[in-house]
């Protein structure tokens, strides 16, 4: 069977949707877009239907990544999280997915009910504890996650690589097969140490996974998935984290926190029950039971994408069972997006961010070119810029908008904005209404490019009769203003269907739509009749075409944000870490071309002097061989400027002299070590010669 029932005749239906939470830590992206257009399609769908839709969402706010990109930018977890909860938010509002409710799991209602998911398993006996041996950081004094220690691969031995896989041979292996494995915070070599954590017991639910597995929930490929994983045995889970964490403390535990990905689904819970809550809830009478009862005859769905399939499919719903909530009407996972067939790419410009395409570009488009993409199954989707343009071009602006265009003007000009009172086809209306189950249907099974499909053929047919009937020869003709006025309702009100069945992929043209036609919002019940002897306001266009120079300008202004990021050094490498994209503190990097460029060579520190006015700077006269430079080096805490006279350092000779306010500097020492007295500089005795070539 389907993962859901069609729409019941008997009655609204209450239905709970939501989106996978995005992290805290970063921006949204087209390939994150791809699910809450999905999503917002599919809910306001639900909506325009009558049934009791509610989608929520919010930020993932926990975790080791978000804990050090706070760090790292010198703020507190809560300051970061705040500030991209706005910017999230901002963008989703731009591309109109509407959540009825964005909460975030760092919130009071997520800490209720993570403590009270856990303990119940607790005390059901789900969870284990056990010692295990983890790499530790000895400087952050830290546990590090897999993705936060690097090494060389110990397949191929390529540098640089993380914990958990080779990104240039593509091995998997355990952080501790790494060889000359380093912290990726702190850089200094972990170290094993035990520690207790506790695991939640998935094994004990095999046979409930099993049956919910097998019960309609998951599509064909997903279920599939799970049956690899059942083979292979269901594992314990370890929900715990050490300190210092960015999470909420496990009450029994102290220093113990939940692992980030405990909370998150639970976030579900927290942000509906936010919801339940509020105003808004509560004139509602919105109640949380009636949705996360056992019983519960709810529906409740789970858009996500096909990455996370295992803490939805598996995770979520055992302990779910296990805390006595009901568990997921369905899973709807969906594939990955890529860019002109190629995965996204910040060199190419196609990462590119929500905010990117907002300064450029229509959000309508988007919406609408992914709709039109998009199936119920877990395939990638592909966005081809050409074929962007030209799809927007010629199925939104030649056909649906054209249709209003081509019959408005006359309307407004010749009959003072007022339809007939009858259609002259109504036999063609109602060969448009009849089609409208089908496209329902397609809507409702997440066949979108089906429904996308049926709507162009019915844009054609009108454009068709339009063309047929050709209004503007009527027009010049006397004692055809009947005819003229007939004609040009049937196409408004060809229009109006269309865009009804539009109004979920694009609900900013249809809300336009709506005003231009002055109409109460459209629900797919209202479609049937048509608007006859009613006046509309004179038509402005809904919407422009799509020009190539904003898609250039799109690619070029992803470009330059990573280049702006580069050369503020704040944009780092990204990485996915725990499913999180993070900054990777050593992984700034730059290509080995660059890195050719810089001219390291060995120095004789000639004269080294105090720097009037600035503390922390000492004067150095450098002898590269029989060339002199003056250099200013921020050493003057850890050295005594007599001692440095006649000692060797390493220095970078082709750096562009800057000017200082003390003079200009003609280079950079390097110089390495914690700090304070221990940096250390070649002595004499290493057999270096001034002016010699370092690498
Ligand atoms: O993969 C991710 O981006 C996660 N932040 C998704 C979490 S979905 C749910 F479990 F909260
Ligand atoms: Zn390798």
């Amino acid at each position: 069977m389907s993962q859901s029932s069609t729409p019941a005749a008997n009655g609204p239906r209450d239905i709970l949707i939501t989106s996978a939470l995005p992290y805290a830590n970063g921006p949204i992206h087209i390939g994150h877009l791809v699910e809450y257009i999905q999503t917002d399609i599919w809910s306001r769908f639900q909506k325009m239907r009558g049934h009791n839709c509610w989608y929520v969402c919010a930020d993932d706010a926990h975790g080791t990544p978000i804990m050090l990109k706070a760090r790292q930018e010198g703020i507190t977890p809560e300051e970061l999280i705040a500030r991209v909860a706005a910017e999230h938010q901002a963008d989703f509002a731009e591309f109109r997915v509407g959540f009825d409710n964005y909460h975030s799991t760092h919130s009071d209602e997520n800490r209720y009910f993570a403590t009270l998911i856990y303990a119940r398993n607790r005390d059901k006996g789900h969870i284990a504890k056990r010692t295990i041996e983890q790499a530790f950081d000895p400087v952050e004094q830290m546990f590090l996650p897999d993705r936060f220690i690097k090494g060389e691969c110990p397949k191929c031995g390529a540098a640089d690589q993380y914990g958990d896989n080779c990104e240039v041979c593509g091995a998997s292996y355990s952080p501790a097969e790494l060889k000359n494995p380093r912290s990726a915070v702190s850089g200094a070599v972990p170290e094993q140490r035990e520690s207790d954590h506790y695991f939640f017991k998935l094994g004990d639910f095999e046979q409930m996974l099993k049956t919910w597995t097998r019960g309609g929930s998951l599509q064909r490929e997903v279920a599939n998935k799970l049956d690899e994983w059942f083979d292979a045995g269901l594992q314990e889970w370890d929900i715990s984290r050490d300190a210092p964490y960015f999470g909420f403390e496990i009450p029994d535990h102290p220093g113990k926190f939940f692992y980030v990905w405990l909370d998150a689904p639970i976030g579900y819970l927290a942000s509906f029950k936010n919801l339940c809550d509020s105003e808004r809830g509560k004139a509602e009478g919105l109640d949380f039971d009636r949705f996360w009862a056992p019983d519960s005859d709810a529906e409740v769905y789970h858009f996500i994408g096909k990455d996370i399939i295992y803490f939805h499919a598996l995770f979520f719903p055992a302990m779910l069972h296990g805390a006595d909530f009901r568990t997921p009407s369905a899973i709807f996972a969906h594939g990955f997006l890529t860019v002109d067939g190629q995965k996204m790419s910040k060199s190419r410009g196609t990462f590119i961010k929500a905010r990117t395409y907002l300064d450029h570009l229509n959000p309508e488009y988007l919406r609408y070119y992914f709709a039109a993409k998009l199936g119920p199954g877990v395939d990638d989707i592909d966005l081809s810029l050409d074929d962007f343009q030209a799809r927007v071009n010629a199925d939104l602006v030649g056909k649906v908008v054209n249709i209003a265009s081509r019959s408005a003007g006359f309307v407004t000009k010749r009959f003072e904005g007022r339809l007939s009172a009858a259609l002259p086809e109504p036999a063609l209306f109602d060969a448009f209404v009849a089609a409208g189950e089908s496209i329902a249907g397609a809507y409702e099974k997440r066949e979108f490019s089906r429904a996308v499909r049926e709507i162009m053929a019915f844009a054609d047919r009108a454009n068709q009769y339009i063309d047929e009937k050709a209004p503007w020869v009527v027009a010049k003709q006397e004692g055809r203003d009947d005819e003229l006025q007939a004609i040009c309702t049937q196409g408004l009100n060809l229009f109006r269907l269309l865009i009804g069945w539009l109004k979920p992929i694009l609900p900013g043209t249809a809300e336009a739509a709506e005003d231009f036609l002055r109409i109460p919002p459209l629900t797919w019940d209202t479609l049937a009749s048509p608007l006859l002897d009613h006046e509309i306001a004179k038509f402005k266009p809904l919407m422009t075409r799509v020009d190539p120079k904003q898609i250039e300008a799109v690619l070029e202004a992803s470009k330059e944000d990573l280049t702006a990021a580069d050369a503020k050094k704040t944009r780092p490498h990204e990485t996915k870490t725990e499913g999180h994209l993070v900054k990777d503190p050593i992984a700034d990097t730059i290509d080995f071309d660059a890195f050719a460029k810089v001219d390291l060579r060995i120095a004789r520190i000639v004269e080294a002097g105090p720097v009037e006015g600035a503390d922390k700077l000492l004067q150095l006269t450098l002898d590269l061989g029989g060339e002199t430079r003056n250099v200013f080096a921020g050493i003057s805490k850890a050295y005594d400027p007599k001692d440095l006279e006649g000692r060797l350092t390493v220095m970078v000779a082709n750096l562009a002299p800057r000017k200082m306010r003390f003079g200009v500097s003609e280079g950079m020492v390097l110089a390495a070590g914690p700090g304070g007295k221990d940096i250390f500089i070649l002595s004499p005795d290493d057999g270096a010669e001034p002016g010699m070539k370092v690498k």
